[in-house]
């Protein structure tokens, strides 16, 4: 604190409100202060919201990202024998794709250094669903995860506190002051953190669609865009995908129950809308990394090789790949309530019911349910029965099932009159550097 401060947080927050460009000095000194703890929360917030309405160019985005990446550790991977490559997803409804992603492209020759995070709100985390495996541990040191990274090909834990420190703080402000949802702030949020890991080449999975945040596909294109042009800048070869989340992924969503479908998907089974995903991300991910594999994603799931690979980076974080996974102690099915063709299915409901069952949190540190969640048994497109089960409701808190039904109220649309399923295609669109 005893340094003498360049700028007055006032004027700073006076510059974005009244629509100026900050300058370069003017973004590392905020960031850095705020970090330092010398700009306040109350100020931060006011430009913050002053972003949201007001945007950033591409400097002012690009300068942002650095100087949060600069507020911490920059992670490295030159001791590894492969290219690294990762992939982000924007996250949605039953998105496990990470799960058997991972696994898939360290089996087909690349070095996938993936840091992930919690769940909060309606779409689940990867730590949350991995930490379903008996003895699986999310946090390790830099050493450990180069240790797993070289022997598996790839490892998947928690960013450790020096990892965009700005960032964590940043984070948690926009979370409570309506502050999300500007591009610049999501885009140099998720980019610091993909930036900083120290990856070659990385692949977005930016989803849109009711279920997803950016619900608008042309938000979620310039949000793509914004990002790919943050990581080409950064030297990083990035491209984006801009994929369907109007209707789950898959056939689960909760922690356990995503768990067992990946591992279905390795074993060569598996939902189709999911290995279709994961073969598309696998194949994009070894181009970007200059990986001619020999070894086709496709055949990879099917021949055991992307299993192996799972099996290996399970165990060596401590995990018991062979172990039950937990079930939950309770659970209900929810029935169609007439016959017809299934037409829709609202993603963000049934991700609603499933948080609401237990197995996302509410608050930053709350426990989450390992069985928890929902299984689906029709999608649309098929054909259904008054009186079928399209749900089960698992929980271990059976008070919890009354709110995760209501959730669900109107989450399906049932046409016996032949009205066309109006459908995201599962690519919207693709975005390179
Ligand atoms: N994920 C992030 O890491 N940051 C955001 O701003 C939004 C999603």
């Amino acid at each position: 604190m005893s340094k003498t401060e360049n700028f007055a947080a006032v004027e700073v927050i006076a510059a974005k409100r009244d629509r100026h460009e900050l300058s370069n000095e003017q973004i590392d000194w905020v960031v850095d202060a705020y970090t330092r703890g010398v700009v306040a929360d109350e100020q931060m917030s006011a430009l913050l919201m002053a972003i949201l309405l007001n945007g950033m160019n591409s400097r002012e985005i690009s300068r942002w990202t650095d100087a949060m990446i600069n507020s911490g550790e920059r992670m490295e991977w030159s001791a590894l024998d492969r290219p690294t490559v990762d992939k982000h997803s924007t996250g949605g409804v039953g998105d496990k794709i990470t799960l058997p992603l991972a696994p898939l492209v360290a089996a087909c020759g690349a070095a996938v250094p993936q840091l992930s995070g919690r769940g909060l709100g309606h779409t689940g985390g990867t730590l949350d669903k991995l930490e379903s495996i008996p003895g699986w541990r999310a946090s390790l040191s830099n050493a450990e995860m180069l240790a797993v990274l070289q022997d598996c090909g790839a490892v998947i834990c928690a960013a450790g506190a020096g990892l965009a420190p700005a960032d964590k703080k940043l984070y948690a402000l926009r979370d409570v002051t309506a502050t999300v949802e500007a591009i610049p702030l999501i885009a140099s949020s998720i980019m610091s953190k993909k930036i900083a890991e120290g990856t070659s080449a990385l692949v977005l999975d930016v989803k849109t669609g009711v279920g997803a945040f950016m619900s608008q596909p042309e938000r979620a294109k310039e949000l793509a865009r914004t990002m790919v042009e943050l990581g080409t800048r950064a030297g990083v070869k990035t491209l984006a995908l801009v994929t369907a989340m109007d209707v789950p992924l898959g056939l689960t969503a909760g922690n356990a129950l995503e768990v067992r479908e990946s591992v279905e998907v390795l074993a060569g089974g598996g939902p189709a809308d999911i290995v279709e995903l994961t073969v598309i991300l696998a194949r994009e991910m070894l181009a970007a990394a200059g990986i001619n594999s020999k070894l086709d994603p496709a055949e990879a799931l099917k021949n055991g090789a992307a299993m192996d690979s799972w099996r290996r980076m399970i165990k060596a974080q401590g995990g018991d790949p062979d172990a039950a996974l937990p079930v939950a102690k309770e659970k209900i099915e929810f029935l169609a309530d007439s016959d017809g063709e299934l037409i829709g299915m609202d993603a963000m409901k049934v991700g609603i019911a499933a948080w609401r069952l237990g197995a996302g949190r509410s608050r930053q540190g709350e426990q989450v349910q390992a069985g928890a969640g929902i299984e689906i048994h029709a999608k649309p497109g098929e054909q259904v029965k008054k009186g079928q089960s399209i749900f089960t409701l698992h929980t271990d808190v059976p008070e919890r099932f009354a709110r995760a039904t209501e959730a669900l109220s109107g989450a399906l649309r049932i046409s016996s009159t032949g009205e066309k399923i109006e459908r995201l295609p599962l690519i919207i669109d693709r975005i390179e550097g």
